[in-house]
């Protein structure tokens, strides 16, 4: 047996599979063996006086694998988003994940390659925890399709399109097609942003011109109506491209029914949603009067309680419509929200999540919403399987990295701007008490959080390379 073993002891593994008492062992950077507690196996390693982690009384997990944050985003010249790689990944093992995807963004003019190389040196050295990108396309034209096969090859396996911000990020039907066409014919994933731009932008400028400019009408100028249109616009034409499709941050029923008439034909469509579509809601948060109501605004918005969309979305979750919950971090502090003070249109969109969502997500399980196994499979194994992560991250299982995170059911503790680890000077769940706490975190078979303790590194996290999205290999 080799010396270099650490065995974390005493705990409960949950894995999407199941949950079993056992003993994780590590060997090196990878995960070598799960030994039932009672086993010869367990009780022979325990007594060789390797490494010990005590898990008793605790969860054992796959570490989160987060494929939606935006760390250091310029939103606009004036507005970078709070969390550099090196904050944002520290706040995201804390939390207890250990995988983030970013993306590397084409803007209209500029290519495909310099934008990915640039992201790529932003990072480098910087993360705590392992990292990869998409690529956001914001300017489809032959170049740029011959480039994505380019990107595919390297390991960059999935790209995001938009049907929302014309003028930025914009890509119209046709650009959409023929980037999907790629997809179809590389094995890689499509994301979308699903939501009618151009009608939005209508709706818009009516109310501003009407006076209708506080943070509300954010939500009221993007309705249901148009995710749900996007939404079913975006499957169709993944359907006659024959590309797989995954719709990011999916925030209203709408969006949701046509995600589910899409998987019940059988094809290749999946959704994420994120925490903040499943607790906060435009009447009480984004409905406010002046910074408390900007901090809310992100796109999709938040959406009524009273029409129900969070509890859709919790059945979602439950009935596999849902298959990921991901952050979609993307925090502004004050100063950057108050640029749209007079005006929710001049607000950077996002919100700040990275270091709460494997807590947010277990508080489903506190609530009987989730089983255990669903939890991990939301929030680790099923992104990692979509990403072209499948067997590396997001399991507990011999062979994969050991990327694990021992988990306290029953620490309590408060959320909010006092205790968090964010770059942020708000935050927009303050003063909500969650049940469980990540406790210690191993990346590749280092401890990176201690008892709570970050003893991690900026520029432990490697880039990752990645396969093909799971269900077309
Ligand atoms: O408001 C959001 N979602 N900001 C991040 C950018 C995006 O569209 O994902
Ligand atoms: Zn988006
Ligand atoms: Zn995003």
């Amino acid at each position: 047996m080799s010396d270099d073993l650490t065995v974390i002891v005493g705990g409960t593994v949950v894995n999407a599979t199941g949950v079993f008492p056992a003993d994780v062992i590590i060997e090196g950077r990878r995960i070598a063996a799960l030994a039932h507690r009672d086993s010869a196996l367990a009780q022979s390693v325990r007594s060789a006086g390797h490494r010990r982690i005590d898990a008793t009384g605790k969860y054992v997990i796959p570490g989160g694998v987060d494929p939606h944050v935006h760390l250091q985003l310029p939103m606009t010249p004036e507005a970078m988003s709070a969390d550099s790689f090196e904050t944002g990944t520290r706040a995201a093992a804390l939390g207890g994940t250990t995988t983030v995807i970013d993306f590397a963004g084409q803007l209209h003019g500029t290519n495909v390659r310099d934008a990915v190389d640039h992201r790529l040196a932003e990072a480098e050295g910087r993360c705590a925890i392992d990292y990869a990108l998409h690529l956001s396309l914001g300017d489809i034209h032959d170049q740029s399709l011959k480039d994505m096969r380019m990107l595919v090859d390297e390991g960059l396996t999935s790209f995001k399109l938009f049907m929302a911000y014309p003028g930025a990020w914009y890509s119209d039907d046709g650009q959409i097609l023929r980037a999907m066409q790629v997809a179809a014919d590389t094995g890689a994933m499509i994301m979308m942003h699903a939501e009618n731009g151009i009608a939005i932008d209508v709706l818009r400028e009516q109310a501003a011109a009407l006076g209708r400019t506080g943070s509300v009408w954010h939500g009221r100028t993007r309705p249901v109506e148009l995710e749900g249109e996007a939404t079913h616009r975006a499957i169709q034409l993944a359907a006659v491209a024959g590309a797989p499709l995954y719709i990011v941050h999916l925030s209203a029923a709408e969006a949701l029914e046509q995600v589910a008439i899409a998987r019940d034909r059988g094809r290749n469509v999946f959704a994420e949603t994120c925490p903040q579509y499943l607790y906060l809601s435009l009447e009480e948060h984004l409905d406010q009067p002046g910074l408390d109501g900007i901090r809310h605004i992100c796109s999709p918005p938040l959406r009524s309680r009273t029409q129900g969309h969070q509890r859709t979305l919790w059945s979602g979750l439950r009935s596999d419509d849902l298959s990921v919950v991901a952050t979609d971090h993307c925090p502004f502090c004050d100063a950057e929200k108050r640029l749209g003070i007079d005006d929710f249109r001049a607000v950077p969109n996002g919100l700040g999540t990275i270091e709460h969502r494997m807590d947010l997500l277990h508080q489903g399980v506190v609530a009987g919403e989730l089983t255990l196994p669903r939890w991990v499979e939301l929030c680790s194994t099923t992104p990692a399987r979509l990403f072209g992560l499948a067997g590396r991250k997001g399991v507990l299982a011999p062979g994969a990295d050991a990327d694990v995170v021992v988990y306290d059911p029953e620490a309590t503790h408060t959320l909010g701007v006092a205790t968090h680890h964010m770059n942020l000077d708000h935050s927009v769940w303050e003063g909500m008490e969650v049940r469980g706490q990540t406790s210690t975190v191993l990346s590749r078979g280092t401890v990176i959080v201690d008892e709570g303790r970050f003893v991690g590194r900026a520029g432990h996290g490697r880039y990752l390379q990645r396969d093909l999205p799971e269900p077309l290999r």
